[in-house]
């Protein structure tokens, strides 16, 4: 018998962290795998399902402008109900903490059909931060059959939460099968693909030894209006007075995101702002970066694979693994803090080499295989 397993997913890091498991599956023969998109991301879920060369076998096209979290909700719930009716699959899969994610999730339990969570139970313990995703992600951990819980930590806050032992494996994170990946593409990267992306002048900035190169990427709704201000404010400081420092901003195309971070940092001789990145240049920068400063889930994992210190712009974290280890610095959203961390770390040789220490809480790239084996096991 095959399995016939319906992937959903809609925003870039979903697609990132289900690539592998979709090509996975792909290449299993006991499977038959689908591939739905709600699309809640457009451009930058394309620019993932590109370079892993995944077509959808259903794209809901659900994106619009300024969209808010019960359009969405409602949009993914309608459309993915319709295509579990279509498709009647064995298996709905999930990823993460997104409205897509919790929203397919409760379309397939409507349905009676079974749902596995890829990177279920991260938990802040804070409904707040990161919001909407700490309800998201703990609700659809109540929901699914199968928990695929990435680290110790994850597999003890769904315990602490009574959910069933039986429903949950510890895997690692695919994010870290999907690096893997990327890293080999990234070594063959054509440097016409870079300079299309980036121009010469950053290129030539990079390859710079004699200039410290900082990577931001910033997103979160609960950090929206003043949280974004203080930011960016934080950055030109930062750029005014370090004129030997460059700062790289692929900007997120949230316009919450775009309206502060234009009107503040545009202009700046040091501070490159430009469009999100596809994600093999995007980790190719990563592993030329000096320092990243970033409030995104996936950025806080790779990090610290790749050597690079993290300092995080948020008060909590649902990913305590890095932080306990040295490589990642949680330095909230106000100015003053942001711009002391960055300043203590680079300016201390002995703290960064210590923070730049390459560790892999987070997996080690065979999370794929185990979420398979796993459904292997339960649905032959
Ligand atoms: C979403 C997820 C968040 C995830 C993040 C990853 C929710 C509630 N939020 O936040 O958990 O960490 O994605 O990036 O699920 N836009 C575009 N083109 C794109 C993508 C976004 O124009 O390709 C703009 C649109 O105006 C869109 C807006 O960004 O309405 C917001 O997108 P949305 O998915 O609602 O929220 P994100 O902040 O991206
Ligand atoms: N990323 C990318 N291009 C960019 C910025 C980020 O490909 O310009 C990748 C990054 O490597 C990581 C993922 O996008 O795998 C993180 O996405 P995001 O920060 O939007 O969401 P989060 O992880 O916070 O949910």
């Amino acid at each position: 018998m095959t399995i016939k397993v319906l992937n959903v997913f809609g925003t870039r890091p979903e697609a990132i962290k289900m690539a592998p498991v979709v090509l996975g599956l792909q290449n299993d023969p006991n499977f038959f795998p689908l591939v739905c998109v709600t699309a809640q991301h457009r451009e930058m879920l394309d620019q993932v399902l590109s370079i892993f060369d995944i077509k959808p076998d259903f794209d809901l096209n659900l994106m619009k402008p300024g969209q808010s979290l019960a359009e969405i909700t409602s949009r993914v719930l309608h459309g993915v109900s319709d295509v579990i009716k279509e498709t009647k699959p064995d298996i709905v899969l999930v990823h993460g903490d997104t409205t897509t994610c919790f929203a397919a999730s409760l379309a397939a339990f409507y349905e009676g059909v079974k749902i596995g969570h890829v990177e279920a139970g991260l938990r802040t313990g804070n409904m707040q931060a990161p919001f909407p995703e700490e309800a998201n992600r703990s609700l659809v951990g109540r929901l699914s059959n199968f928990n695929f819980a990435p680290t110790p930590a994850a597999v003890n806050n769904l315990l602490a939460e009574n959910i069933s032992e039986s429903t949950i494996t510890k895997t690692g994170n695919t994010v870290i099968d999907a690096l893997k990946i990327a890293t080999d593409k990234v070594k063959h990267l054509d440097e016409d693909l870079l300079e299309h992306q980036f121009g010469t002048d950053i290129i030539n900035k990079v390859s710079d030894k004699s200039r410290k190169l900082i990577l931001i990427t910033g997103h979160r709704r609960e950090n929206f209006g003043q949280g974004f201000i203080d930011l960016c404010n934080a950055i030109k400081e930062l750029a005014n007075n370090h004129p030997d420092w460059d700062f790289i901003y692929p900007v997120h195309l949230n316009p919450n995101v775009q309206t502060p971070v234009n009107k503040i940092l545009n202009g700046l001789d040091n501070v490159i702002l430009i469009k999100p990145l596809e994600y093999l240049p995007f980790v190719w920068i990563m592993s030329n970066a000096d320092l990243i400063l970033t409030d995104s889930g996936g950025v806080q994992e790779e990090g610290p694979s790749l050597g690079k210190p993290v300092l995080v712009m948020r008060d909590v974290t649902e990913r305590p693994e890095a932080v306990e280890a040295g490589t990642v610095l949680l330095v909230g959203t106000n100015t003053k803090s942001i711009t002391n961390g960055i300043e203590n770390v680079l300016n201390d040789d002995t703290l960064y080499n210590k923070m730049a220490t390459a560790i892999n809480p987070y997996g080690d790239g065979k999370a794929t295989p185990r979420i398979i084996q796993t459904l292997t096991d339960n649905f032959s």
